[in-house]
């Protein structure tokens, strides 16, 4: 994947605001994330470069925490919670079908670059269970045949 050069420059100087700071890697990986929506192995190397840090190591961070990426997400990135008191309620069936209307795995972006499927662990609302977040809104108790009105919501909105 070919690395545009102002977003190189830009991990740099991302890389020399934090370098003093007590823990710089963490800081620098999350503002990469957040501002680009993923850390690719590329990026990881200019962090090398900057840091001093081995790119091994960059590499063994970004693929321990869920947070990073090294694939960019695409625009909705709905999380599926398969906590304990989503699982019971069928939580599972939810992630399988949401899986089945997109195509893809939890984990992966669909080809059009519209949705990111993550399974995860509880996100605090639990009364809501099944709760689904799509962008952060939560959906609440969501069934296998709300998924393709939770997707249809943001369809029209690439629609219009
Ligand atoms: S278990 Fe799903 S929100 Fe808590």
């Amino acid at each position: 994947m070919k690395i545009r050069l102002e977003v190189i420059k830009d991990v740099r100087e991302i890389c020399q605001k934090h370098k003093d700071e007590p823990s710089p890697l963490i800081v620098i990986l999350e503002e990469v994330q957040e501002k680009y929506g993923y850390v690719p192995v590329e990026l990881q190397e200019v962090i090398s470069e900057e840091t001093g840090v081995p790119a091994a190591e960059i590499y063994g961070v970004v693929t321990f925490y869920s947070f990073f990426s090294l694939t960019p997400k695409g625009k909705y990135v709905i999380h599926v919670c398969l906590g304990t008191a989503c699982y019971v309620k069928n939580a599972q069936a939810v992630l399988d079908k949401m899986c089945a209307v997109l195509k893809i795995q939890p984990g992966q972006t669909t080809e059009d670059g519209l949705f990111t499927i993550e399974a995860v662990r509880c996100m605090g609302a639990c009364a809501l269970a099944t709760a689904v977040s799509v962008n952060g809104k939560v959906f609440p108790r969501v069934e296998s045949k709300d998924v393709e009105k939770i997707l249809d919501e943001f369809r029209n909105q690439e629609a219009k």
